[in-house]
C-alpha cells in the first residue's frame, strides 16, 4: 500500500509537523506499507523526492529543494493558483492508495488539505473537510458542543469590524465575565496571539494583539485553579475508543509556542516531550471516567475521524469540567497516550490506516 504522508506546511506548527511526520514513517511497518513523504514547505510548494525516504533529509533540505521537482501550488497575493508543473505530482498523488495529512494548523488541520484531497478522490486518515474546520475555529467549536449541551467556559465572540464600531461597549461586555480573561484569535493554533488579561486596559491590549492575527476572536473566562487534562479519541463516527487521560503540568500560566514546542527540542526529542506531563493522570478515577466520556462524546459530536486529542480544563473549586480544545491533527498522533493505554505506535498507524480506508 502506498501511503503518502504530507507535512511541513506554512502554519507557524512547521517544525512540529516534520517530528510528527518523521516519527510517523519510523514507526510504520514497511512490510505492508510503503510511505511516500510530501513535503510542504513554508511558502506552500509541495515537494516530492526519493530522497526523503533518508530521514535525515531536513538536514539538508536546501539539497532536497534543487533537486526534488517543485511542484504544487503557489501563494500569490492570497490566492492559491495551480502551478502548471502540477502533472507529476498529480500522477504520483493518483498512484497513492492513502494519504496521512499531518500538517497542523493553518492550511491543513483546517481542512483544506482534506478538501484538497477529496478533489483529487484520494482517500485520507482523518477528520473530513466540515469536522476539521469547526475544530480548528474556537468559536465554532465551542458553539457547536454548546448546542448539545457538552460544557465549554464562558465566552465571548469579536470581530474585527464589531470592536472598531464599539470598542468601550465590548469592554464592558467582556468584563462581566469576570476578570481574569483569556483572548484567543479564533482560528490560530499553539497559543500564538493568546494573551490573559486582569484589568480592562490589559484586556484592550489582548483583544488588539489578538485581532492581528485574526478578524475573529474569543474572549473566555479564565479558569485560575486549574488542572489541564488531556485524552484521545481514536475511531470515527460510529465508534470511539479513548486513550488513557494525561494531566499536562505547569497551567497556571499560558504555554507559549516555545514552552511547548522548542524547549529540549534539540535533543532530538519527542515532539510535545517538551511539556511536562503525568501519565496517567493522578486523578480520582471517577474523573478519569467522565474525561474519556466526554472525549468521546465530543469526539461524535464534532463529526470526527482518526485520532484526535482533545484538551480539558478542570476547574478544582467547583469540580468543573470543560472541553477546551480538539486537535484534529495532534501533535506526534498522540502515540505517547495510546503506547500508555497499551496501543503501540506501530498498531495506532494500522488501526488510521484502516479507519482512513473504511
Ligand atoms: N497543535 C499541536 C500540534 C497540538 O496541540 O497537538
Ligand atoms: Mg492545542
Amino acid at each position: 500500500l502506498n501511503v503518502g504522508v504530507i507535512f511541513g506546511g506554512e502554519s507557524v506548527e512547521h517544525e512540529i509537523s516534520i517530528i510528527t511526520a518523521l516519527q510517523m514513517i519510523e514507526n510504520m511497518n514497511r512490510d505492508f506499507y510503503n510511505p511516500v513523504p510530501i513535503y510542504i514547505s513554508k511558502d506552500n510548494k509541495f515537494y516530492y523526492h526519493e530522497r526523503m525516504f533518508n530521514l535525515d533529509f531536513f538536514k539538508d533540505l536546501k539539497q532536497v529543494k534543487t533537486e526534488s521537482r517543485r511542484v504544487g501550488i503557489k501563494k500569490e497575493n492570497k490566492t492559491h493558483i495551480l502551478y502548471r508543473e502540477w502533472g507529476p505530482f498529480q500522477k504520483k498523488v493518483a498512484d497513492l492508495d492513502l494519504v496521512f495529512p499531518i500538517v497542523h494548523g493553518t492550511y491543513c488541520e483546517d481542512g483544506t488539505l482534506a478538501g484538497y484531497l477529496e478533489l483529487l478522490n484520494i482517500p485520507y486518515v482523518g477528520s473530513n473537510v466540515l469536522s476539521s474546520a469547526n475544530c480548528q475555529n474556537k468559536l465554532m467549536m465551542k458553539h457547536i458542543l454548546k448546542s448539545h449541551d457538552l460544557p465549554v467556559v464562558d465566552f465571548m465572540s469579536i470581530t474585527d469590524h464589531e470592536w472598531f464600531d464599539n470598542s468601550e461597549q465590548i469592554i464592558d461586555e467582556c468584563s462581566k465575565l469576570d476578570f481574569p480573561l483569556i483572548v484567543k484569535p479564533a482560528s490560530l493554533g499553539s497559543s500564538v496571539g493568546v494573551s490573559k488579561s486582569n484589568t480592562k486596559e490589559e484586556l484592550k491590549d489582548a483583544i488588539e494583539t489578538a485581532l492581528i492575527y485574526d478578524s475573529q476572536i474569543v474572549v473566555e473566562k479564565a479558569i485560575t485553579d486549574l488542572i489541564e487534562l488531556n485524552c484521545s479519541v481514536l475511531g470515527d463516527y460510529s465508534k470511539q475508543e479513548a486513550s488513557k487521560v494525561e494531566r499536562v503540568l505547569q497551567t497556571d500560566e499560558i504555554l507559549s509556542y516555545d514552552d511547548k514546542y522548542m524547549r529540549g527540542s534539540k535533543e532530538g526529542s519527542k515532539g510535545m516531550a517538551s511539556v511536562s506531563r503525568v501519565l496517567p493522570a493522578d486523578i480520582d478515577e471517577s474523573l478519569t471516567k467522565q474525561v474519556q466520556e466526554l472525549a468521546m462524546k465530543t469526539f461524535a459530536i464534532m463529526g470526527n475521524s482518526g485520532v484526535v486529542r482533545i484538551d480539558f480544563l478542570y476547574d478544582e473549586p467547583s469540580k468543573s469540567l470543560f472541553v477546551n480544545e480538539v486537535n484534529t491533527i495532534p501533535g506526534s498522533l498522540s502515540y505517547y497516550l495510546w503506547e500508555a493505554s497499551g496501543v503501540t505506535y506501530e498498531s495506532l498507524i494500522n488501526r488510521l490506516i484502516k479507519l482512513g480506508l473504511e
